[in-house]
């Protein structure tokens, strides 16, 4: 069942009930100050640290559910109703919300009047517009109300939620003309404020919550709407909020359109503090400016469209399966976007209050948004590598504002020094930009510890051989990328945290993934080495790489299948011998992407026994069998009933691996079945069962031990996105950068037909058409550049040269 329907044309999900299973929502935002929307306009706004500067208020676990946002309330006679249909529920006669590329909008109409709402984030400005334009389509004329609410929060959100007995004493508003500021830790000199503003006089104002909805209210139906009359409120501590009341009289076929604006402003650094609590209001007034006539909205809007465009062109793809396309041209990219600028931090699962940025998170997401925009992606490096210790060792998590590392959860984790070689590799093959690799770089952002990034990388490189156990295979710390194996934690006090108190690192628990990880991404440092000039270490890095080659082989190998790990005792983990978690997914997806066993068809037997253990309808799933009870030796794993998450959910972060593993020994139908079991367009009419956001991917999906079988969880920030659009352009598709050119080896299903994409890479344009006559799933049989043929897969790129015509015979 759907519950509305792409529009790729303009880019757009539209869904056409609000009724979604759950909120399905969109984010708002490019550079600092971001917004969540859901389609019923719920949400909450702020500026670059979800935590630290939250400008407005959202509830967890509310009820209703997703109950405050920016909301609008239309008073048409005795009818109250909103435009995406929250909070007052009422009916609407017609209903439809399109979410786009950083906009969303809610057309819906109710006795004869339309509202058509837009909201969105303008490129370079540290505001939310919201455009409502009203129309009178019925033959009478109308005399409405119209009361905009937003519920400020009182900017650290966590304070917010927690410490009242202060907090309900601090709020301070002031009002001017149409404009209400919020300046709430002005006086502290925080330096900042934010207000809420509408382009038009208005007839009345609230800035006190309670005086707004009446105490005892929810927000469905204020008091001073069912009156039809704002109270003119000055709130002093408690609930501030902004209010704007705007009588309206329509004729039939009239329309009025007002414009909201929601910003963030800070005092410009040199300027001198008047009083600490006057608030400088040159930067809300500039703002205001700038966006107060129909025209510079729809200009800021059209300039919204323009940066959309220009990412999105970088990469595009024309093949037979408009679902590649689609995802592959919109969607897919749009969400490693996103993760570029949320991490980990906010969204409807992740509360913007916990996890920061996360250091593999940001690591492997950057694999995703490397080639869009590849000078903030060289940015991200150096802050995530800022957070590296000395010893290579790494915090798990930095807060996005201060990017200082989160001392509550520290480091341990053994395979973050290792997501860093990735993302550096990834961007250097990007970009060529080898400069990078002489940057300074604090360590633990401290300035008296700092090193050239290349040096980080080596400390990487060398933490991993410093810490391996007794059968020479890394050992896995606090966790390895599965956060809840925790195979140190056996001493913990029930209740203990697993993550984040007591022993952390053993001597003995080892970890088989970060072994595939080491083969991997070791091979990419030697590269790297070898080409910045440090060939010693090249050679170095090759030598432990081959070891540890072997030592996969003769350690971490179970018979059918890759190993996952040993535990603190030395057993087996994810071995035939266990009883319950015998298979897991990570060591074969990445064992085999590292080349493990690939020669000594061990990677074929890997594979098939994913297949033949963890397959589902839904996915692969990331063990089998699930456990039944908790076990002291693994940690957090066992704590899920059986099904969800870690414990035998469908981990969509590692599905791709599989995917990407499979075209490793060229089996391009069974990657594609894989790929396309958790692809969010494949699974559209599913949306009853999997229930999350149909365009974009969730972190899990319920296993087959589950109740809810198929049922999703936690979407949008997740690796997964930058995964799959990996395994899709880079493994299936098969255009892969590479540091001196791009490699083009695709390996596609048989029935997949011939495609076309093109390419931005470095300066160029790469124009590359694949033919496939004889239908195979992998193998190159003859490439043309410019007409002329061409010996090999690898299409140097070549200084200067602007664009590149490409053809790709495919054959046996
Ligand atoms: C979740 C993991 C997550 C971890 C972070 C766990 O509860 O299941 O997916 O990585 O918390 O601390
Ligand atoms: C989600 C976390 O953000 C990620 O870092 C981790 O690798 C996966 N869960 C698996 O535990």
């Amino acid at each position: 069942m759907k519950f509305g329907h792409f529009d790729d044309e303009a880019r757009e999900y539209v869904i056409t009930t609000p009724a979604t299973p759950l909120p399905w929502i969109n984010y708002l935002g490019t550079e600092g100050f971001f917004s969540l929307i859901s389609n019923t306009c719920g949400g909450y706004s702020f500026y670059k640290d979800a935590k630290l500067l939250r400008i407005t208020r959202y509830r967890y676990n509310a009820l209703p559910i997703d109950s405050n946002g920016k909301y609008y309330y239309i008073k048409d006679g005795d009818t109250i109703w909103n435009p995406g249909t929250m909070p007052s529920k009422t009916p609407v006669d017609s209903y439809e919300c399109r979410h786009g590329m950083g906009y969303s909008r809610f057309i819906s109409s109710k006795n004869g009047l339309e509202a058509n709402l837009l909201a969105f984030v303008p490129v370079d400005a540290s505001c939310e517009i919201n455009r409502l334009v009203l129309t009178n389509h019925s033959d009478q004329e109308k005399q409405i109300s119209l009361f905009s609410y937003v519920e400020f929060c009182l900017w650290n959100a966590m304070d917010d939620m927690t410490n009242f007995q202060r907090n309900l004493s601090t709020g301070e508003v002031e009002i001017e003309g149409s404009t209400v500021y919020h300046k709430t830790e002005y006086r502290e000199r925080r330096n900042h404020y934010s207000f809420f503003t509408v382009n038009s006089d208005i007839d009345a104002y609230d800035t006190s919550r309670d005086e707004f909805l009446g105490l005892g209210n929810g927000n469905a139906f204020p008091d001073a709407v069912t009156e039809g009359k704002c109270r003119n409120s000055v709130a002093s501590g408690w609930y501030p909020i902004a209010s704007h009341q705007i009588n309206l009289t329509l004729q039939p076929g009239e329309s009025r359109e007002l414009i909201f604006l929601l910003g963030y402003c800070e005092n410009p650094q040199d300027q001198k503090w008047e009083a600490p609590n006057i608030i400088n209001k040159a930067p809300a007034h500039a703002l205001i400016e700038r966006f107060s006539t129909e025209e510079q909205v729809a200009k800021a809007f059209d300039n919204l469209h323009a940066y959309w465009d220009q990412l999105l062109s970088r990469y595009t793809v024309k093949s037979h399966d408009p679902h590649v396309n689609r995802m592959a041209n919109i969607w897919n990219q749009y969400q490693c976007m996103i993760t570029f600028n949320m991490s980990r931090s906010a969204s409807y699962y992740e509360s913007g209050t916990g996890r920061g940025m996360g250091f593999r998170d940001s690591c492997q997401d950057l694999l995703g948004f490397v080639h869009l925009i590849p000078e903030r992606a060289r940015e991200r490096i150096l802050d995530i590598a800022a957070t590296q210790f000395e010893d290579g060792s790494a915090y798990h998590q930095y807060q996005p504002l201060t990017k200082k590392g989160n001392l509550d959860i520290g480091s341990g984790f053994n395979d973050d020094p290792l997501w860093l070689i990735a993302a550096v590799s990834a961007y250097l093959k990007e970009t060529g930009d080898f400069s990078i690799l002489d940057e300074m770089v604090n360590f633990d952002n401290q300035k008296e510890k700092a090193d050239t990034l290349y040096e980080h990388l080596h400390r990487s490189f060398t933490y991993t051989c410093t810490h391996l156990g007794p059968h020479k295979l890394p050992l896995i710390g606090r966790a390895d990328w599965n956060d809840c194996l925790n195979l140190n934690c056996f001493s913990k006090e029930p209740g203990e945290s697993f993550q984040t108190t007591g022993p952390s690192e053993g001597p003995v628990a080892e970890s088989v993934f970060i072994a595939g990880m080491f083969v991997k991404y070791g091979k990419e440092f030697a590269d790297i080495s070898r080409l910045s000039g440090h060939e010693d270490l090249a050679e170095q890095a090759e030598s432990a790489v081959a070891d540890m080659y072997q030592t996969v082989l003769d350690a971490g190998w179970d018979g059918e299948w890759f190993l996952r790990a040993y535990d603190a005792e030395g057993k087996k983990v994810g071995s035939d011998e266990c009883e319950e978690g015998k298979i897991f997914i990570e060591p074969q997806g990445f064992c085999v992407l590292a080349g493990i066993g690939v020669e000594e068809g061990l990677a074929e037997k890997a594979l098939d026994s994913v297949k033949e253990r963890l397959d589902t309808k839904y996915g692969v799933m990331i063990l089998q069998p699930a456990y039944t009870h908790y076990y002291l030796n693994l940690g957090e794993i066992s704590s899920y009933p059986p099904g969800y998450k870690e414990n035998a959910g469908i981990f969509c972060h590692n599905n791709p691996w599989v995917s990407m593993a499979e075209t490793v020994i060229g089996r391009g139908n069974r990657a594609f079945e894989i790929y396309k079991k958790t692809c969010p367009s494949y699974i559209e009419d599913i949306s009853e069962i999997h229930r999350t956001e149909p365009y974009v991917y969730s972190q899990m999906v319920a296993g087959a031990d589950a109740k809810f079988h198929g049922e999703a969880k936690n979407s949008w920030l997740t690796g997964t996105a930058a995964w799959t659009f990996c395994n899709l352009s880079q493994a299936i598709l098969g255009v892969q950068p590479s540091y001196k050119g791009l490699t083009i080896d695709p390996c596609i299903p048989e029935d997949f037909g011939d495609f076309q994409l093109t390419r931005r890479f470095r300066d160029a344009m790469y124009y590359i058409d694949v033919v496939n006559p004889d239908h195979v799933q992998k193998g190159v049989q003859k490439v043309t550049v410019d007409g002329k043929d061409y010996d090999g897969c690898l299409i140097p790129f070549e200084a200067g040269k602007k664009e590149y015509h490409v053809t790709i015979h495919m054959g046996a």
